[in-house]
Formats: C-alpha cells, sequence, structure tokens
C-alpha cells in the first residue's frame, strides 16, 4: 500500500488504477451516503424500539438478535431504495453509471466479543475478499452508520497487499458456499462451523483503522487484507458496504494482481449496472469463470437468493 487520499478529485479511472495498487480513497458523507446510512438507521432503530441498537445486547439474548436480524439484513439489501443510493453515491463521486455494476448493499453489524460473532453478525477474521471468489477488479465502499471507535471498527493489514500469505482459500468454490451454507447464517448463533478461507501463517497483528464520520466512506481493493476488528467496546457498530466493478476491467481483465487466491468459481454474476440492474454479458463472465459451475440457482447470490431465503 502507498498512499491514502481524502477527499481526492482524480478522474475515476485513475482512481481505480490506485486502487488496484493498493492506495485506500476515503471519501466525506455525500447528500446519497448520508440519506443511505439514516435509511438503515431508522431500520435499526425501529427493529430494536425502545432500545438503542448499539446497546441491544445488554437487553437481548444472541438468539433473539439473530432473529431480528436475520429479517432486518434480507429486507435492507432488496429495498430499491438502497440500490438507487448507491446509483447516487456512484454520479457523487464522478463514477460513469451506464459502465459500473455493483453487487447489492449489504448492512453489518459487530458487537462486543463473544456476544454474537458468528453466522448472521459474522466477525470476520483477517480476509481478502479475493480468498471469496471476488474478481481482482473488484472495489469495496464501506461506511459507519454510527460514529466509530478504534476498537469497533474495520482493520486493515496494508503490509499484505503485495505480500503473499498462505492460506486455505483454495477450499472455497463460491457455488458450493451458496448451496450449503448462505442459506443457514442464522442458524449459526453461538458458533459458526462454516468452513471459511483463513490464513495459515502468523500474521503481524499490526492494523490501520480509519475512522470516518457516519456516511464517510472507506473505497478499498477487494485484495486488501482486512478484518472487523474484535469490538472490545460496549457499543455495537453498525456498517453499509457494497461492491463495484467497472465493465471497462471486467473485459480487459484489469484488477489488483492476485498474489495468493486460489479459489474457484466467480462471484460476478452478482453484480447489476447502475443503470437498469441487468447483470453483466456471459462473454464478460466467462472471462471470470472456470469450469466449477454446474447448476444455475448456485450461480448467485445477489438480489435473487436473498428473496428466496426471506420468503
Ligand atoms: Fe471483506
Amino acid at each position: 500500500m502507498g498512499s491514502v487520499f481524502f477527499d481526492s478529485t482524480i478522474s475515476d479511472k485513475e482512481r481505480r488504477n490506485r486502487l488496484y495498487a493498493g492506495d485506500i480513497f476515503i471519501i466525506s458523507a455525500t447528500e446519497g451516503t448520508r440519506a443511505l446510512a439514516d435509511f438503515a438507521r431508522k431500520m435499526l432503530e425501529e427493529a430494536f424500539s425502545p432500545h438503542d441498537p448499539r446497546t441491544i445486547h445488554e437487553h437481548k439474548t444472541a438468539e433473539e438478535v439473530a432473529a431480528i436480524l436475520g429479517k432486518l439484513k434480507p429486507q435492507f439489501i432488496h429495498d430499491p431504495f438502497c440500490k438507487r443510493m448507491v446509483a447516487q453515491i456512484m454520479l457523487e463521486n464522478g463514477v460513469g453509471v451506464e459502465k459500473l455494476y455493483f453487487d447489492v448493499p449489504r448492512m453489518r453489524s459487530a458487537y462486543p466479543s463473544h456476544f454474537l460473532s458468528s453466522g448472521i453478525a459474522y466477525a470476520f477474521h483477517p480476509h481478502r475478499d479475493t480468498w471469496y471468489s471476488a474478481p481482482m477488479c473488484q472495489l469495496n465502499w464501506w461506511m459507519p452508520i454510527y460514529p466509530l471507535e478504534p476498537d469497533n471498527a474495520m482493520g486493515f493489514y496494508p503490509r499484505y497487499f503485495d505480500e503473499p500469505i498462505h492460506n486455505s482459500s483454495d477450499t472455497y468454490n463460491y457455488y458450493e458456499w451458496n448451496a450449503k451454507n448462505r442459506a443457514s447464517a442464522a442458524q449459526h448463533v453461538k458458533t459458526d462451523t462454516r468452513v471459511q478461507p483463513k490464513a495459515q501463517q502468523p500474521l503481524e497483528p499490526q492494523t490501520v483503522r480509519f475512522l470516518p464520520p457516519p456516511g464517510g466512506i472507506i473505497v478499498f481493493s477487494a485484495a486488501h487484507l482486512h478484518e472487523s476488528v474484535p469490538n472490545t467496546t460496549d457499543l455495537a457498530r453498525y456498517s453499509i458496504d457494497f461492491r463495484t466493478v467497472h465493465y471497462d476491467d471486467v473485459v480487459a481483465r484489469r484488477g489488483a494482481p492476485n498474489i495468493d487466491s486460489r479459489c474457484t468459481g466467480t462471484s460476478i454474476r452478482d453484480f447489476l449496472r447502475a443503470t437498469d440492474l441487468s447483470t453483466l454479458p456471459d462473454q464478460a463472465v466467462a472471462l471470470h469463470d472456470d469450469d466449477t459451475a454446474k447448476g444455475k440457482d448456485v450461480l448467485y447470490f445477489g438480489d435473487k437468493l436473498v428473496k428466496e431465503l426471506s420468503s
């Protein structure tokens, strides 16, 4: 990793190239990000009323919270307002939306340690999204819904952006994961037995934590090693993130260098065009796929499977 940019005005193309090289961009809140964060905060406050969502662990059991999140998170994911706001946020940041594809925005939660850190509120260990079949041109956009603390934020391990790590990504196939595991996320309340790609070597435990205000965004390459910092505060953390790919980079196979990901399958079918929510053309998908794709129903996660799970 080289640089961290704040409210940069460089072009989207130059920004993408810098992100693929490991730079990170922090962007101040805009009308669109504020609207999306407010929408999520209101949903949380209604679902946990009369309690503050940040202290809900003092009032409800882990099972009760998991049951509420099991309904709330899919509702957030497939609300049309969220997709409209992603397109708006792209426009506000100088991204050409006709070539921009995004994966549905997700709401995440991180509760004080040992309360609820598996399944539906999985506390992610250090990982690259590219160990989970993300395309190398994927960019992640992440924003907090409430003010962050250093100990309930996201942690980055910048030195590993260009340093390979022994890891178990070769055990991960995106289609198998969709078929077997995602449907059961809400059931893994206390322990999570799902096999996930992990580092298989000790890591230097130095993380960098960026703390933008609510609605501020951290943009980073899916190849960056990052984690949910174990939450040692008394407050739950809630955040929103979504992923994007740019058509030109998908077809040119431009992106971050793949230094250690060996997973199979691809999540690229989940991305929807910002203008009309169409998926990427088959020829573009084929450039990123391998021979592990079989049944039609396991190829996507996105909105389609979420609707099935929540109906
Ligand atoms: Fe991640």
